[in-house]
């Protein structure tokens, strides 16, 4: 049965479709708003706009509750498996047994670059940011994989271009970092799975074999996943709007990669390292920098704080909080940054500031000092954001693309510029 709700403008009541979702969200139609009243919807920066419907992520912000096609982000806890959920998001099920197997194959079959793609490498300066060097080389691979350019409705193609996508950025990143040192490039081992084999790819040295430790391996397939995806974010929202001109899947993520590198999105999490480096090296005092962050003349933000969705906790900071105390455990370290984070979450948790405006901890709060105690470097902390988010982004993409009758992404504007003036030729105009 189809419901409305009804709006009054200028005298005149028009009906707009009520569009409601299978967990209790409601949306307005207004898409016809203009036709019939001659206004737009403002909403600067999509703060309650909802641009699409989609079956992949469910985010209530006020309860603190986060799914993967319905299943809850703490059900991946107990065996974190990134592949697994990287075929969930992006397949709509969880894969078989034969299912997962295949895919797997596919992604160590697609793990070397080819020797063309190295080559592009060199050209980077050795202090490029991996991140730029990141969304420039996932554009790259589409000159080397032109038959994947035009997926159509051809599935075995779109599998093979996300397996492809999924495993090569992995690649990509552990030759930035080691194009940033100067070090030669270890290849893929096809025995190793897909988070081992990154970290040996980044730390393995040509005699010295990096040994993998099985609770890092499932920290990191853990932290991939909590990363994976998070529906209609900045990055994901970019990554539809690119593939609704009908860009294809790596020049579509390639755009996503830059719009993630921004420090309110997924940079955000190279500003918390060295936000709380700064503090350690006597800088600022934890009280200080909730100062500067509640000083409104003051641009500064908690880095790692605060969500346009979350009114609540952030699950996945929650237990990203726990993994970071396990890594520590098991790694038997101590890192004073450590201790300087939960002190600056105790102060901010009864802040009347952040508490007023529920802010809470997010992803990025955590995620950076568990990378470090990996030994990650700071500036490829947004890269292995990146590698986790992938999934969600083919998945959001694939969506996109599927769509029966699906428009170009185009949001008008109010016009607030001169509204009409002459052009002046030069020779009037003043010296
Ligand atoms: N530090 C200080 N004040 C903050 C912070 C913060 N981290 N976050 C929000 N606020 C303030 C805003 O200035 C605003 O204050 P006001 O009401 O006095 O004007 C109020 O809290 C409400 O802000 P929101 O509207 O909820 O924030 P918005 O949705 O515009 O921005 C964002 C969300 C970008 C995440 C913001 O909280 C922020 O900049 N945080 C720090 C950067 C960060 O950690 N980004 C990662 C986010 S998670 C991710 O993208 C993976």
């Amino acid at each position: 049965m189809p419901e409305f709700a009804t709006l009054t403008v200028d005298g005149k009541t028009i009906q707009l479709p009520i569009v409601r979702g299978t967990a209790g969200e409601a949306g307005l139609d207004i898409t016809k708003l203009r036709d019939q009243t001659g206004y737009l919807a403002y909403d600067p920066a999509f703060g309650n706009t909802a641009s699409c419907t989609s079956r992949i992520t469910y985010i209530d912000g006020d309860k603190g509750i986060l799914r993967y096609r319905g299943i809850p982000i703490e059900q991946f806890e107990s065996h974190p498996n990134f592949v697994e959920v990287a075929y969930l998001l992006i397949f709509g099920r969880l894969p078989s047994v034969d299912e997962l197997a295949r895919f797997s194959a596919r992604l160590t079959a697609n793990a070397p670059l080819h020797e063309g793609m190295k080559h592009h490498f060199e050209g980077f300066p050795v202090n490029a940011p991996p991140m730029a060097i990141m969304s420039a080389m996932i554009n790259a691979q589409s000159c080397f994989d032109p038959e994947f350019l035009h997926l159509g409705d051809d599935d075995e193609k779109f599998t093979e271009a996300a397996a492809r996508l999924i495993s090569k950025v992995r690649t990509i990143a552990a030759y930035s970092y080691r194009r940033a040192r100067g070090m030669p490039f270890v290849y893929p081992d096809p025995r190793l799975r897909y988070c081992a084999n990154l970290l040996h790819m980044i730390f393995s040295m040509p005699y010295d074999q990096y040994i993998i430790d099985p609770d890092i391996e499932d920290a990191l397939n853990l932290i991939f996943i909590l990363h994976a995806d998070h529906e209609q974010n900045c990055s994901t929202s970019t990554v539809r709007m690119v593939g609704s001109a009908k860009a294809n899947l790596f020049a579509s993520c390639a755009a996503g990669v830059s719009a993630l590198w921004g420090p309110l999105h997924g940079g955000a999490n190279v500003e918390v390292l060295e936000m709380l480096d700064a503090i350690h090296k006597g800088g600022l005092s934890p009280e200080q920098v909730l100062a500067k962050a509640k000083d409104k003349s003051d641009p500064f933000k908690l880095f790692g704080f605060g969500h346009r969705v979350y009114k609540n906790y952030d699950p996945r900071a929650k237990m990203l909080q726990k993994v970071c105390e396990r890594v520590f455990a098991h790694m038997n370290r101590q890192d004073p940054l450590l201790d300087i984070a939960r002190k600056l979450e105790e102060l901010a948790l009864k802040d009347p500031y952040f508490v007023e405006r529920k802010l809470y901890p997010n992803v990025d709060f955590y995620s950076g000092i568990i990378f470090r105690a990996i030994g990650i470097p700071t500036d490829m902390f947004t890269v292995m954001f990146a590698i986790g988010r992938l999934p969600g982004w083919i998945a959001q993409w694939k969506e996109q693309h599927d769509l029966v009758g699906g428009r170009i992404a185009r949001p008008r504007q109010v016009y607030a510029g001169t509204a009409l003036t002459d052009f002046v030729p030069m020779d009037k105009r003043p010296k």
